[in-house]
């Protein structure tokens, strides 16, 4: 019942565990040597063991999104994650939450405004499937309660810098399987559902029909959701045929501009020199895209060689038009399930609401724009990032400008109850 500004607080995860950014915290796993580290230290790891031939756990999401989730819950990790082969991808999230759950513990105990009694509160996670009455729900209770045994059990050895042995881990997981904690888990959200929600409860000229892309690392997800506030209490009903799943987000943009850069280096495919570029590049994708988009260039330090690209590069190439002309596509096939029931309802408006971390991507409007120039429709799109950048949202705390496209889903996540979704 509280004002969304009083009652929701973002903890600051990643200040606790040394992220780059204190809202957010990286989910790596590392493997090395006979222990497991976690964060942003494990990406330290993984930098140092560019020579090893040897890769971080970098996303769970391909993991949780897959067709047939318990099969890949119970799939081994590759080799060149875990050497060793001793972790199930259902491990290495089980021992993953412990160590979220002690950065939140660490933060609800040192962030000044949270009150202590947090700790005790249900926890939600949102997921970017939803297949309700699949079981699904059952799967994540019994990780989430296994994870609150071994967060329990290794306390803040979790957080420790110098990772925890592999034994002591296996040991953990053996003894949480037997006999598992209370993970306090109250319920799985959808995401786009939980940014959809987001901007509703912030927006200060709510339209009823709602575009949630999300583009994150792994996925862009998008999803539309219709509001109706002739119904008490005002629903909020997905337009189910909307949704869009696709491979086209962050880390293909990150793939395609290492395989530009290597190409540009004159490198010959699998030849030592190139393996070893590539798994740097690899490691530090991300940055070489944040550097393009910002200064217009970016550069690549193997050895001796430098390797640049500049945007016009990028722009001219010809893998990265593809991505482009094929996410505009995918956008448009979204858009025909949304616009024609706005225009029997005889709405003006459509809100496109940019959420996740490539909401920052400069080209996301025109490239929405140009998806729905094939439409030929007078409903006009109203694009812009959820963020309180953006003026149509009011009363988000305007320090949080940078992540809030990235912590929406979490906020959102909290509220979605003030907007019960008709089945
Ligand atoms: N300022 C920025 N400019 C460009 N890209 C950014 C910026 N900040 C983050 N990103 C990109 O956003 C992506 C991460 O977004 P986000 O945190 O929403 O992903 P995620 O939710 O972890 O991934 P997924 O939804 O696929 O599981 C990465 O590809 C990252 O490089
Ligand atoms: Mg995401």
């Amino acid at each position: 019942m509280l004002p969304v500004e009083v009652g929701v607080k973002p903890l600051p995860i990643g200040a606790i565990s040394g992220a780059e950014h204190p809202l957010l915290t990286p989910s790596v796993l590392y493997v090395d040597e006979g222990r497991l580290y976690f964060g942003p230290t494990a990406f330290e790891h993984a930098r140092r063991g560019v020579e090893d031939a040897r890769d971080p756990l970098l996303s769970f999401k391909t993991v949780l999104g897959a067709r047939n989730l318990e099969e890949a819950l119970q799939s081994k990790m590759r080799p060149s994650v875990d050497p060793t082969g001793t972790f199930r991808h259902r491990d290495a999230l089980a021992l993953y939450l412990a160590y979220l759950d002690q950065l939140i513990r660490e933060a609800i105990d040192l962030a000044p405004n949270i009150p202590a009694g947090a700790m005790y509160a249900r926890r939600r996670y949102t997921s970017p499937v939803w297949r309700p009455g699949s079981g699904v729900e059952r799967v994540f209770e019994d990780i989430f309660n296994e994870s609150a045994a071994i967060s329990q059990k290794l306390g803040t050895l979790l957080l420790g810098p110098n990772g925890i042995s592999i034994a002591q881990c296996r040991d953990a997981l053996d003894k949480a399987a037997a006999q598992p904690g209370d993970g306090m888990l109250e319920t799985g959200v959808f995401e786009p559902h939980a940014a959809a929600a987001c901007a509703l409860a912030f927006s200060n000229e709510p339209t009823n029909f709602v575009m949630v892309f999300d583009m994150g690392a792994g996925t862009t997800d998008i999803a539309a959701f219709e509001f109706d506030d002739r119904m008490e209490p005002p629903t909020l009903s997905e337009i189910k045929d909307a949704r869009q799943c696709s491979a086209l987000a962050g880390d293909e943009i990150d793939r395609i501009l290492i395989d530009l850069l290597l190409r540009k280096s004159g490198m010959r495919k699998g030849e030592d020199e190139e393996i070893r570029a590539a798994r740097m590049a690899r490691l530090v994708g991300r940055e070489l895209k944040r550097d393009l988009l910002r200064d217009g260039k970016c550069q690549l330090r193997t050895g001796w060689r430098t390797i640049s690209v500049r945007a016009s590069d990028m722009m001219e190439d010809e893998r990265f038009r593809a991505y482009l002309g094929a996410l505009a596509g995918t956008i448009a096939k979204s858009l025909q399930a949304i616009v024609p029931r706005a225009e029997a309802r005889g709405e003006q408006v459509i809100d496109v609401v940019l959420a996740g971390g490539g909401a920052h991507l400069s080209f996301i409007p025109a490239l929405v724009q140009r998806a729905a120039a094939s439409l030929n429709t007078n409903v006009r799109l109203r694009i812009g990032q959820l963020s309180p950048l953006n003026p149509l949202y009011q009363g988000i705390d305007t320090s949080l400008a940078g992540v809030f496209p990235q912590i929406a889903m979490s906020v959102g996540g909290a509220l979605v109850e003030m907007m019960p979704a008709r089945a």
